[in-house]
């Protein structure tokens, strides 16, 4: 199954679309095979990123005519072992789709015969991107060093993080009514975040509330930090590790810092992504420094597939039910991944920065 690399952002602008282009092709570098998948539905614009033209069908004609298969809708690029599936920004429509709808696009994305699927997700947290986001458990969040950027940052994971554990239980349980009080009230400054929350529920509703608990907590977003500015961009980035962990109980690693880098609005405008054009700028070799650390993880299989309630995610497909297998597999590998990274939590994007910075044009990177 192919690995899906949601990336969301909360802030529009901060540059999802341009690190979606060039993190595909990167990976597409080392050796992958990768498929770039347009999720803006309302504003699609990876086409444009990538140099292709908006002539073919993309996912709007998808959800328009089920006839249609989603392997029918890979567009070839320039660029060797890279795929693109536009997203028909001009289909009315589109942009709602009900969850099964979702659920389905998730499902055969999985299946597809690539080793990354990065889907590039519109701005803002509505529940379109929000279950988008949710495909795995380890969607890259983009912020930018400013402090808007990283609240809407946090309200995203929030977002998501409720979004999560509401999907567990069905409509009109108890456990879903007291979730939605939970969401009435402030979480901010209690001292109670939606992992405690979300612990006594298990204790109170083993079946629904111990999925609810165990997705949540294999839950472990990855921020990169865009357009970095200098000084101050550490104590901001772990502003947002440090309110997701006290309100929401999520632990969020930054993966990337990417510095500002004049050649890459240049490169849209060329229509080519700044990593093919001049593989060493600052901005490319961040990009590739990204990419290598992610393809040298172990591949997790997606999550958070789950439906409106535990039991209905493998009911439609075979493969379905792999997808919901893997879900379950994922959640227990995941913590334990996080135990083996935590003693690198404080330093690491102090230690991205330094990177960025000293990383000299001579230094080889794959
Ligand atoms: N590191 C960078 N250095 C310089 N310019 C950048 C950088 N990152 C992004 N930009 C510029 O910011 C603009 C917005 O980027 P992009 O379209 O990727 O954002 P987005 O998050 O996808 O936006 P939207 O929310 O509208 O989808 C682009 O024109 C891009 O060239
Ligand atoms: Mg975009």
């Amino acid at each position: 199954m192919a690995f899906l690399l949601p990336i969301a952002s909360g802030k529009g602008g901060v540059g999802k679309s341009v690190i979606a282009a060039n993190l595909a092709l990167a990976l597409a570098r080392l050796g992958r095979t990768v498929v770039a998948v347009d999720l803006d539905l309302g504003a699609s614009n990876l086409h444009t990123c990538l140099g292709v033209r908006n002539r073919q069908p993309g996912l709007g004609a998808l959800v328009w005519r089920a006839e249609r298969n989603l392997s029918d809708l890979l567009t070839e690029t320039a660029y060797e072992r890279l795929w693109l599936i536009p997203g028909d920004g001009l289909l009315p429509g589109t942009a709602n789709l009900e969850w099964a709808a979702k659920r389905r696009i998730l499902r055969d994305l999985a299946r597809l015969p690539a080793d990354f699927v990065i889907l590039d997700l519109g701005a803002g947290s509505s529940y379109n991107v929000v279950d988008f986001f949710l495909a795995s458990t380890e969607g890259l969040v983009v912020v930018r060093p400013e402090i808007t950027s990283i609240l809407n940052a946090y309200s995203f994971l929030k977002t998501a993080a409720f979004r999560l554990l509401t999907r567990c239980f069905p409509d009109k349980s108890p456990g879903r009514a007291e979730l939605l009080e939970l969401g009435r009230g402030k979480t901010e400054g209690r001292g109670r975040s939606f992992l405690d929350a979300a612990r006594e529920l298990a204790e109170r509703f083993p079946g629904e509330g111990s999925v609810a608990l165990e997705r949540l907590q294999a839950l472990r977003p990855r921020a990169i930090m865009n357009q970095g500015l200098g000084k101050g961009d550490a104590e901001l980035g772990y502003r947002l590790r440090d309110i997701a962990k006290q309100n929401l109980g999520l632990e969020v690693a930054f993966t990337g810092y990417l510095l500002d880098d004049p050649a890459l609005p240049q490169s849209v405008a060329l229509r080519t992504p700044l990593v093919a054009l001049d593989p060493a700028s600052p901005f490319s070799r961040g990009i590739r420094a990204v990419a290598a650390r992610i393809d040298g993880e172990p591949r997790r299989a997606p999550a958070g597939s789950g439906g409106s309630r535990p039991g209905d995610v493998g009911a439609a497909a075979g493969g379905e039910a792999a997808f919901a297998g893997a879900a379950a597999s994922a959640a227990s590998g995941s913590a334990a991944h996080l135990e083996a990274e935590k003693p690198d939590q404080d330093t690491v994007l102090e230690r991205l920065i330094a990177e960025a910075r000293n990383r000299g044009a001579e230094e080889p990177l794959p």
